[in-house]
């Protein structure tokens, strides 16, 4: 048969490296789903000319294919791999600044990441989400939820989220109580909402897989700077999902995911001696104020990355 000679009802067989392009993009063609259609045809173009710029030898493709491999098997209920690769790859940190330009006013949001568990248990204002005995300096929150134009948002729910100073999240670290330094709350008639923690401390992603196999590789730091996570979300507002940080520009500006954003640093005061407005507070402790605020739209929830704790 010669090159050119077609199949019955087939397209013409591939021969030469010009050919597979067209032939996969063909291939596409019947897809109903508009979006998808445009989505597979544009990443397989992408694809296709990264390959033929690169030209990957047979074995870099095997290393390639076992690295992607390898982000499957060390994903679990506990940990989510493929979350931290795309963190990792600054895609996370680019889908959240398209999705969230923070134009309106808005407060600018910032990555989820591999350790959202959703299900915190419900707390009342004033509650400590240390849970069991966790190190470093007391934290008193207390946070504002507004709309755009200044008005507070009452009943806004608040899901939030931290690593304990010792460098883990409770689902990684067996020596914390379940659900350690996580909570849900709701702000009150005037917007307002607090709660008691411990200030947060920068910590390294968990480079035991293929993730920290590759950020060796590229001698990256594998630091990120410290913060609080959380989601703020009421009905007739587009859902909030950010992190507030309270670290110094250095650590901000090598984020291992690039997720740290000016605009979202606290203000972490260090309180020396008591304070009658904490009663309570042993000194040395820290306290921070942040006005959360969200611009109208549909309210929608992530899936959570993770269910559950390492056994
Ligand atoms: C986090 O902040 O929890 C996180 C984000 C991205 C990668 C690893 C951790
Ligand atoms: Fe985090």
């Amino acid at each position: 048969m010669g090159r050119r000679e077609k199949w019955s009802g087939g397209r013409e067989l591939i021969s030469t490296e010009a050919e597979v392009m067209p032939a996969v993009l063909a291939a596409f063609a019947q897809t109903p789903n508009g979006r998808l259609k445009e989505i597979m045809a544009s990443a397989v173009t992408h694809l296709h000319r990264f390959i033929s710029e690169t030209r990957p030898t047979e074995a870099e493709f095997e290393t390639a294919l076992a690295w992607i491999s390898a982000l499957g098997h060390h994903t679990d209920e506990a940990h989510n791999e493929v979350v931290l690769a795309a963190d990792v790859l600054g895609a996370s940190t680019l889908i959240d600044l398209i999705n969230n330009d923070g134009m309106q006013g808005e407060t600018m949001s910032a990555l989820l990441g591999p350790f959202y568990r959703g299900h915190a248990p419900e707390c009342a204002n004033g509650d400590c989400i240390a849970r069991s005995p966790t190190p470093g300096a007391a934290l008193y929150f207390s946070g504002l939820v507004t709309t755009v134009d200044g008005t507070p948002v009452e009943g806004a729910k608040l899901d939030v989220w931290q690593a304990s100073p010792v460098g883990f999240y409770e689902n990684q670290d067996p020596d914390q109580q379940d659900y350690n330094l996580r909570g849900i709350f709701h702000t009150d008639r005037s917007g307002r909402f607090d709660f008691v923690s411990v200030k947060p401390a920068g910590y390294p992603v968990p480079t035991d897989g293929p993730v920290g196999d590759l950020l060796r590789a590229q001698r990256r730091d594998p630091m990120r700077p410290a913060h609080i996570h959380f989601i703020v979300s009421a009905p007739g507002h587009k859902t909030l999902i950010t992190q507030i940080f309270s670290d110094n520009r250095e650590a901000l500006a090598n984020d291992v995911v690039f997720g740290a954003k000016q605009q979202i640093v606290g203000d972490f005061l260090q309180h020396d001696k008591p304070d009658a407005e904490y009663p309570g507070a042993v000194p040395p402790f820290f306290t921070c104020r942040y006005r959360f605020v969200l611009k109208p739209g549909t309210p929608t929830f992530p899936l959570p990355p993770i269910s559950g704790k390492k056994s």
